[in-house]
């Protein structure tokens, strides 16, 4: 192993931060108001413990699962994330790296490399889509998507546009033109190797989405696209049953925590709802994601494939979530951290930090196999479970 090689999400982390300029970084970490969300989504892990097992366990470690149809070597994928033109290779390393790993992309519309070029570096690929412009315009995504040979869809419907962090939030342009090097210059020549990297490719970030363009249109900046999103009136969950029958593949709800969210995710005809609130990005105040599966998963755990996103930083968090009724987990910030440490090879070792997480504590717990976790493999404090208050209806909140 290099001396590129990192041994946890925290050094991958660290390694970002000095890599990239400070309003680079400040993107990445993303949060928003006081950050509440944001820290209980990592904080709220080490509140679970495990009960560990010394003698006669099984030698047997099995990791490998099914999502969507589609067969993975461990229980995580790749979360859609917007900002990869951290990186000169962006999505195009992510995928690579995720591919060679046997697991499976979630790819943002936000996107700075066309969906073609990652479906050709990654077969596992899952387009992610907001409700965003004309219903003539969203089948034409989905039309681009499908003959790029995406296997998934997935509809992110948690974002209410908030903008304010305590701790400020980074300048983003509407693209890297001659006002915008100026402006940047100063934090950009305290970070020469994230320089160099750029000079390397004789080209600048680009800050254009190309996937949100339809066919025969130019790519629009981000700030075009978000304003497109902005203006569209949220959808309802007929909208996202009709958006099901227009893909005609498996599509995941992503950003549920409320199970009433779950069960119409159900009905709308999703194959798989991703237990989420925006890693933090979103309404401050919303529990930590994993507060909200349990509730979820007893709503719904029968019927529709969960996934769960959100402050996953290491394997043992994955068995966690997967303990608590998750069949994978999504990962937004370490995949990020490890493209900007080390390109494909980070996200590699973000990967390979998971795995070797996974079976160390499928060892110490004794459990087979992932599709063997049930909550009773952790030790859960009470009161851990968030659940919204309800005192009617045939739903209840319930410890795992
Ligand atoms: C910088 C950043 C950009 C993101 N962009 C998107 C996006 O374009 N689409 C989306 O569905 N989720 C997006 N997310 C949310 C992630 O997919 C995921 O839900 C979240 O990051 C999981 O939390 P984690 O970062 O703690 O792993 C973004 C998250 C971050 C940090």
């Amino acid at each position: 192993m290099g001396g590129d090689w990192f041994e946890t999400i925290a050094e991958a982390e660290r390694r970002a931060e000095k890599r990239l300029p400070r309003s680079v970084a400040l993107a990445v970490r993303a949060g928003s108001e006081r950050g509440l969300t944001l820290a209980d989504n990592v904080a709220a892990f080490g509140e679970l413990g495990f009960a560990p097992h010394m003698a006669g366990l099984s030698a047997k470690r099995e990791q490998a699962t099914v999502v969507m149809g589609q067969e993975i070597s461990m229980p995580v994928l790749i979360s859609p994330t917007g900002v990869q033109a951290i990186h000169p290779d962006g999505e195009l390393a992510v995928a690579r790296a995720a591919a060679a790993r046997g697991t499976a992309m979630g790819l943002s519309s936000f996107a700075s490399k066309p969906i073609e070029e990652i479906v050709a570096a990654n077969p596992q690929t899952f387009l992610q889509v907001y409700w965003s412009g004309t219903r003539e315009k969203m089948v034409q995504r989905l039309h681009r998507a499908k003959a790029a040979g995406a296997v998934g869809l997935i509809v992110t419907l948690d974002w209410s546009f908030v903008h304010a962090r305590d701790w400020g939030s980074p300048f983003i342009p509407e693209r890297i033109d001659r006002k915008a090097v100026l402006h940047y210059a100063p934090e950009v020549l305290r970070r020469p190797r994230w320089l160099a990297q750029w000079a390397k490719t004789k080209t600048l970030p680009d800050l254009s989405v190309p996937n949100w363009a339809g066919p025969g249109e130019p790519a629009p900046t981000f700030f075009g696209a978000y304003g497109e999103w902005m203006m569209t009136p949220p959808p309802t969950w007929d909208d996202v049953a009709w958006l099901c029958s227009q893909w005609e593949g498996p599509l995941v709800v992503k950003g549920i925590t409320h199970p009433d969210d779950a069960r119409a995710a159900v009905q709308a005809g999703a194959a798989a709802i991703s237990v989420s609130n925006h890693g933090g990005n979103n309404l401050d105040g919303t529990p930590a994601a994993i507060r909200a599966l349990p509730g979820v998963a007893e709503a719904v755990g029968g019927e529709i494939e969960i996934l769960f996103d959100g402050g996953i930083r290491r394997g043992s968090d994955v068995v966690k979530a997967v303990a608590l009724g998750a069949r994978a987990v999504m990962l937004g910030r370490a995949a990020l951290w490890g493209l900007a440490a080390n390109g494909q090879a980070g996200v590699a070792n973000v990967l390979e930090i998971m795995r070797a997480g996974i079976t160390e504590t499928l060892n110490a717990i004794d459990v087979a196999s992932v599709r063997d976790l049930t909550p009773h493999d952790l030790v859960v404090p009470p009161g851990f479970a968030r659940t919204p208050n309800r005192q009617s209806g045939s739903w209840l909140p319930a410890e795992p």
